[in-house]
């Protein structure tokens, strides 16, 4: 008979501590703790994340392993996000992993944090077919990605400045909202009306995006309208962040539809954190009854960022034998592979 294979999972790229544990392929916990100190800030502070991540790692590994009812002597590997991310807050997790296989001799995997956003798909039936179409959309990445097995994937077209989550949260801090304001506006633009205000959308080549001009036509927007009224952006404020969201929708659908076309492609998802947005789950779901596609999301726990991922992908490289040595050093903006 087969020998199980348990694997430890550690994220700490960003403002989320997180562990998990995933057997054979299947996630028995997933474990989250979310840095609330940086909200004051109305960003993410680079150095309180990694002393964040330093206070939370012991005891979220240890919860991880209680919930999954896994003791660490039944662990069979290690896998950790190597990039991208924040350097002090990648440091973290890639030091505890490699001290915990070191410690129990174990092998280590270096995962690439943006593949596993994609593979997050694989965590939950139905799980995608490949060839397979992903649009990860987060607080630091928007890509296209041609996903044609596990760990054989290719980024398409990207953001050449900001990421669409950082367009919303910065349109949310013009509005006054707080950080993270990606929800906030979600919610206020459930009850606008998307075509009261218009703004540019870019008209960039191939697969990339850019949310540059936007930013910059909403700031001058809000500074025209607040010269007669300075509580402009209170009084209209549903329908400015539902006008604002309705425009970066039209964005990352554009390029998506695109690829899926020019590819003929069916099988297409949205992964990262702005994929919990309701607007862009609703933009999939019509584009995919139009187009014919089979449409995936994975649930909310699974498109943030979150250690579960980080196994999955841990799971597969571990078939493929592609285990990381204690020389492996994090990566603030690492390649794909
Ligand atoms: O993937 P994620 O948790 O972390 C990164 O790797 O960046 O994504 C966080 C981003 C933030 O910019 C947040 O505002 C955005 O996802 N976000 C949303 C929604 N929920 C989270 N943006 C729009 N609508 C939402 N409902
Ligand atoms: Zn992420």
């Amino acid at each position: 008979m087969n020998q199980s294979v348990n694997i430890l999972a550690i994220e700490s790229s960003c403002d989320e501590t997180s562990a998990a544990v995933v057997r054979d392929g299947v996630v028995l916990s997933n474990l989250i703790a979310t840095q609330k100190v940086h909200e004051q800030y109305g960003g993410v502070v680079p150095e309180m994340a990694s002393r964040a991540h330093m206070q939370n790692i012991v005891p979220v590994v240890d919860v991880a392993l209680k919930n999954a009812g896994i003791a660490k002597e039944e662990i069979n590997a290690v896998a950790f996000t190597q990039a991208p991310g924040l350097i002090g807050s990648l440091l973290v997790g890639t030091c505890f992993a490699k001290s915990f296989a070191q410690a129990r001799n174990l092998p280590l995997i270096a995962v690439h944090h943006m593949q596993a956003h994609v593979l997050a798909h694989f965590i939950e039936d139905p799980k995608p077919a490949f060839p397979f179409l992903c649009l990860t959309v987060s607080g630091g990445h928007t890509q296209v990605v041609l996903c044609r097995d596990y760990l054989d994937m290719e980024v398409l077209g990207e953001t050449i400045d900001d990421a669409a989550g950082e367009a919303f949260d910065k349109t949310a801090k013009m509005l006054g909202l707080p950080y993270p304001g990606g929800p906030l506006i979600d919610k206020y633009a459930q009850q606008g009306d998307p075509y009261r205000f218009s703004f540019p959308v870019s008209e960039m080549k191939d697969y990339k995006f850019s949310f540059s001009g936007i930013k910059t036509a909403i700031l001058y927007f809000l500074q025209k309208e607040r010269k007669t009224d300075p509580d402009f952006a209170e009084k209209n404020m549903k329908d400015i962040c539902a006008s604002v969201q309705y425009t970066i929708i039209r964005m990352l659908m554009k390029k998506l539809e695109k690829a899926a076309d020019e590819l003929k492609i069916s099988e297409v998802g949205i992964a990262g954190g702005v994929s919990a947005n309701s607007g862009l789950r609703k933009a999939l779901q019509e584009t995919g009854e139009r187009k014919g596609w089979n449409v995936y999301i994975p649930k909310f726990e699974y498109c943030t960022d979150n250690a579960a991922m980080i196994g999955i992908t841990g799971y597969h490289k571990f078939l493929k034998g592609e285990f990381a040595d204690l020389s492996a050093t994090p990566s603030a903006r690492a390649a794909w592979q």
